[in-house]
């Protein structure tokens, strides 16, 4: 990405989405999934909601992965089919599971005995009928940041294995609803297949237990997950999901006419999105030269929250000066507000314009009004 006057106009902070790559992110995924008949895609509207982002993702066909009724909502209005839409999430509230139930969606994710039977009661109560497939806890310990590693047994997430068949079954007596599969996710920004490969011979071990017991499972669902490179994402702006979905190809054994679902959320936005922000001050501290911005914690956490890393340019520098070591940080009252730290930059100085890379995912989504400070600005790119 270029200095222009346009960028040089926005105010900072603020996202810029460029959505000629999200296309090529989409293109590359459809490429993969077309291959498969059976093989669906439902975007993690979480990562990022922006309603533009959400239409150009629902226009590419893919379905979408909810986690609350605010979500449902988003999804349907950027067009989303509600049967496309899978309802996930272990807390979920009454009024969101009626929302669900009103609006027809493709299935729920449910995580535990007490949701199965609220979720029974309130579709008895409305005449509906409530599509569910169990998210089981398949024990498997991700090779990620431990904030985002979902799967281990310890973990609040999803049914024990060894409860699988029992809820089924009881699935299996309830009037208003219907059985519709299995559901896991391992964790995020899993970047060694090896953990996908576990998830698989976790799923067929369980898929002989239902053999045993008589129990077809019409959808699998393997969550998402899929990691981006955040080192050096102009060297890679697409995932491989190439190499992501033939390792479900190779190590999922699926029965005849089993549908397979996939929830990818970050390898779909993440690079396509960058949080600019202009240098407020180059402050010389007893130990380290700050570059201290106008964008903070309160508009990409990702940094102060699980210590990530997300690669930063300085767009404004031109000559070719040898490198400075620096720290960038935030403005906002709090030692984590660090977006990088002893980095590289060409010589920095106040009104340069940093672009904070892969913030596409995770960014605008979390961010806050710590500090009463306004929400960052979006802006687009073709
Ligand atoms: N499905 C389920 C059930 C999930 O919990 C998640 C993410 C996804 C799919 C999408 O995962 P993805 O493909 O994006 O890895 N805020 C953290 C990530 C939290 C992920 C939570 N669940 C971060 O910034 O790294």
């Amino acid at each position: 990405m270029q200095l222009t006057d346009t960028l040089q106009n926005f105010q900072t902070p603020c996202y810029l989405y460029d959505t000629a790559l999200l296309a090529r992110t989409l293109d590359a995924i459809r490429h993969e999934v077309q291959q498969h008949d059976n093989y669906h895609v439902h975007y993690a509207v979480k990562a990022n909601s922006n309603p533009r982002i959400l239409s150009q993702i629902a226009a590419a066909g893919l379905g979408a992965d909810c986690v609350s009724g605010g979500e449902i909502r988003a999804a349907l209005a950027a067009g989303f089919p509600a049967s496309k839409i899978a309802f996930a999430g272990v807390g979920k509230a009454d009024w969101e599971i009626r929302l669900a139930l009103q609006s027809a969606i493709g299935m729920f994710n449910v995580e535990s005995f007490e949701e199965l039977e609220v979720i029974s009661q309130l579709a008895t109560a409305m005449n509906l009928r409530a599509r569910v497939s169990f998210r089981i806890n398949p024990d498997v310990a991700a090779h990620t940041h431990a904030h985002i590693t979902t799967g281990r047994a310890e973990d609040k997430f999803g049914i024990a294995k060894e409860d699988m068949v029992r809820v089924i079954r009881m699935a299996q007596t309830m009037p208003c609803v219907d059985f519709t599969g299995l559901h896991f996710h391992i964790g995020s920004q899993l970047l060694v297949m090896d953990d996908f490969e576990e998830l698989c011979r976790c799923v067929n071990q369980l898929q002989l237990e239902l053999d045993s017991e008589g129990i077809f499972a019409p959808n699998i669902n393997v969550g998402g997950g899929l990691g981006v490179d955040y080192e050096t994402p102009a060297a890679n702006p697409i995932p491989d999901f190439q190499a992501y979905f033939s390792t479900f190809t190779r190590g999922l054994q699926l029965r005849e006419g089993q549908q397979l679902h996939f929830e990818l959320g970050r390898a779909v936005v993440a690079q396509m999105g960058s949080l600019l922000t202009r240098v407020l001050y180059v402050k010389q501290g007893r130990q380290k030269q700050f570059v201290i911005v106008d964008a903070g914690m309160t508009d990409l956490i990702r940094p102060a929250l699980y210590d990530a890393r997300h690669h930063i340019d300085n767009l404004s520098a031109t000559a070719a000066e040898p490198a400075v070591t620096y720290d960038v940080v935030g403005p906002i009252c709090e030692s984590s507000d660090v977006f990088a730290r002893d980095i590289l930059l060409p010589p920095t100085r106040r009104g340069d314009l940093l672009a904070i890379r892969s913030a596409g995912a995770y960014g605008e989504t979390m961010a806050s009004q710590y500090n009463c400070r306004s929400l960052p600005s979006v802006h687009f790119i073709e």
